[in-house]
Order: structure tokens, then sequence, then C-alpha cells
């Protein structure tokens, strides 16, 4: 499998796909940084799952190593995770020449990451990510955040990684659900830019390694042309609109990300076709994919409800709504929309309540 190179404003660094990837972190670490502390950052239920091989292999290109875990899920995402996080590195006398680890979901890339870009103004950073949703989403394109009180990743920073290390049999152990979450994200990339990779899918007849080099392709390269998240990188937010807006109605417990992005996608697609702008059937296609999933493709909450969620949102551009739709199965569009608009061909689609 290929190294992946990701070109970024502030470098490159190379992005490592491959079955056993975690025995290679000691050598990567050895040629991205002088020093020879690393610290590795996990959640309670991957530390004893992975942190034993990771530690060993820094260990075994003559890094000192200490560990620390944080409880599992959202609920760390928070800034008492990130001080907790500053007083561990300063515990191990981390410098601005070691190595800081993420090793887990998007919970752990998140905090760790903005933790790695705040302490001492900047330590290196690997990202190891653990979730399927991480691997193909969350680790490549430098966000990094916490929530507040008063929202989701609402303080953090553009950070990038020294290297990527994506070890697809890390998954095996991931549930069902979780796989399907992050499979709503993969199928995601398919339908806005790769028509072989949605094909795969749909026929199921895919290798897990081609897949994350697909998607990992698309993000990097998407991300590479708009590194500060306006334009094109909104294409990635496909089927994201009527998703977050599900989120928030639902109190972000109901349904999963993948779940909410997966209703949101066959809304678009439906949208699109209503408004002449999708090849009619693609919502129906896209709904056997999801299905096979065991991912929901019906959205029973009415347009006027969708809309108030959907006016909250930060995703838009000086008073435009960006709507993103498909042209065809691996091509998406940006397009610019009323929101009267958008509500009037939402009521057909979902209803208007
Ligand atoms: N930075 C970005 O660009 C970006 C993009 C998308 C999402 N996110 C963020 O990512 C987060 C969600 O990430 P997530 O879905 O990975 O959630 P998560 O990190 O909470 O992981 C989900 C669960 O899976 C467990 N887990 C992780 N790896 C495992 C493995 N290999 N085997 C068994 N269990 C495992 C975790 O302990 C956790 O309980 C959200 O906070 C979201 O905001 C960030
Ligand atoms: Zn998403």
């Amino acid at each position: 499998m290929p190294e992946l190179i990701a070109s970024t404003s502030s470098g490159d660094y190379p992005i490592l796909i491959k079955n056993g990837a975690l025995a290679s972190i000691g050598n990567l670490a050895r040629d991205a940084v002088v020093g020879r502390k690393a610290f590795v950052v996990s959640d309670d239920t991957v530390y004893p799952l992975y942190y034993e091989p990771v530690a060993r292999s820094l260990q075994a290109a003559g890094f000192a190593v200490s560990g620390y875990a944080f409880a599992a899920g959202e609920g760390s995402k928070t800034a008492a995770t990130l001080l907790e996080l500053y007083n561990q590195f300063h515990a191990a006398g981390l410098s601005r020449s070691d190595l800081i680890i993420a090793l887990g979901g998007g919970v752990v890339g998140d905090v760790t990451g903005f933790a790695a870009a705040t302490y001492l103004r900047g330590v290196p950073l690997f990202q190891v990510p653990t979730t399927l949703l991480a691997q193909v989403d969350s680790s490549i394109g430098g966000k990094t955040a916490i929530d507040l009180p008063f929202g989701k990743n609402l303080a953090g920073a553009f950070y990038q990684p020294k290297a990527v290390i994506l070890d697809p049999t890390v998954l095996r152990t991931l549930s069902r659900s979780r796989m399907a979450e992050g499979m709503a994200e993969v199928i995601k990339y398919g339908l806005i830019r790769d028509l072989q990779l949605f094909e795969q899918i749909e026929g199921q007849t895919y290798d897990l390694e081609w897949v994350l080099e697909r998607c990992v392709r698309i993000k990097t390269t998407v991300v590479a042309a708009d590194e500060r998240d306006t334009g094109e990188r909104m294409l990635l937010n496909f089927g994201h609109t009527v998703g977050h807006a599900i989120e928030k109605i639902t109190g972000y417990t109901q349904l999963s990300h993948g779940e909410a992005v997966a209703i949101g996608m066959v809304v678009a697609c439906e949208i699109g076709e209503k408004t002449g702008r999708t090849p009619a059937g693609t919502a129906e296609r896209l709904r056997k994919v999801l299905a096979h999933y065991q991912l929901p493709t019906e959205c029973p909450w009415p347009a006027s409800q969708l809309m108030g969620a959907i006016h909250s949102d930060k995703k838009r551009l000086a008073g435009k709504l960006y709507y993103i739709l498909l042209k065809q199965v691996g091509e998406a569009v940006l397009n610019p929309m009323d929101p009267a608009e958008l509500e009037k061909i939402l009521g057909e689609v979902v209803g208007r309540g």
C-alpha cells in the first residue's frame, strides 16, 4: 500500500495506510522528531487494546514512553480534559522537541490535537486513528477542537500532525454500529468524488485498505485545495446540512453522526432530483447501500423543524446558504440556495409539518 503525502502550507507529512502499521510508529517517530520522549494519549476503551503495541514500537526505536487514558466518549472533549493533558505533559517532562501521539477515535484525536497545538505553543503530533470515522475523516485535515458548555467544537486550532498512521486491523474490535457510522462518511466520499469507490461499496467487493486509501486521498486533496474551510472543503459537507439539523433537533443523543448524515444524504439526493440537478433514481440507489449497513434513510422531521435548526448552523457564508447537491454519483456541486427556496423544496421532500 503506498504511503500518501499530505501537503499543507505548514509542510508535508506522510499518511501510512497498512495492516499492522502500529508496529511502524517507532521508526516514523525517530525520523519525525529530535527528542526521545513520546507521550501516548488514549481513552479507557482503546488504551487496554492498543497502548502496548504502540509503546513497544516506540521503545524499540529508543523512546521513553508515557501514557494517559481519559474516559471514552464525547463527554471527555472538554477544557477539563485539556488541562489534565497539560498536567500530564508537564509531569512527563515533555519538551517541544518530543512527540505526542493521539491513539483513539475522533474524540481522542480532537482533544489531543488541540493540546499538542497549544502546549508550549506546539509539540509535534502523530495521529493514530482507531475508528473508521477517525481514519477517513477526523484525523486528516488538521482540525482540532474541544467542546464548550454552549456548543460542540467551539474552541480549537488548525494544527497539522507530523504523521498519520492508519492500521485497518484495529477496526476489528470496533462495534458494528460504529463501523456503520464510519461507512456513512465513506459512502459520502464515493458520492461526491469517486464513482468507483461507491460502486465497490455498492457491490460489497471492496478491500478495506483500498477504501481507506481512496477516502484519505479525497480528503487530503480537497483540504489541500482549501486549507481554511471555505469553498471546496464545503463539498465534504454533503448530507451534513440536514444531518447537523437532525443532530441538533435530537440533542445529539438519539442518532449517531453517521446515522444523521445518512438521512441527510438521502434528502440531498431527493432535493437534487426534485430540482432536476441529480439524475432520477439516485436517492433510491443510495437507500439500498445505506440499508446494507442498517443506516437509516427516512426523515421523520418536517421541513419547518429542520429549517429552524439549519438557520442556526454556522456553515453559512454572508447570509447565503450553500447546499451541496450531486450532479451525478461521484460528482458534487456547491449550490447557492435561497433559504425560502430550500424550505419549499424540503417541504416537498420530507413534508412541511
Ligand atoms: N477534526 C475533524 O475534522 C473532525 C471531523 C469529524 C468528526 N470529528 C469529531 O470526532 C468525534 C467522533 O469521533 P469517533 O466517532 O471516532 O468517536 P470516539 O472517539 O468517541 O470513538 C467512538 C467509540 O469507539 C471506541 N473505540 C475507538 N477505537 C476503537 C477500536 N479500535 N475498537 C473498539 N472501540 C474503539 C471509543 O473508545 C469510543 O467509545 C466527534 O467529537 C467529532 O466532533 C472531528
Ligand atoms: Zn461527518
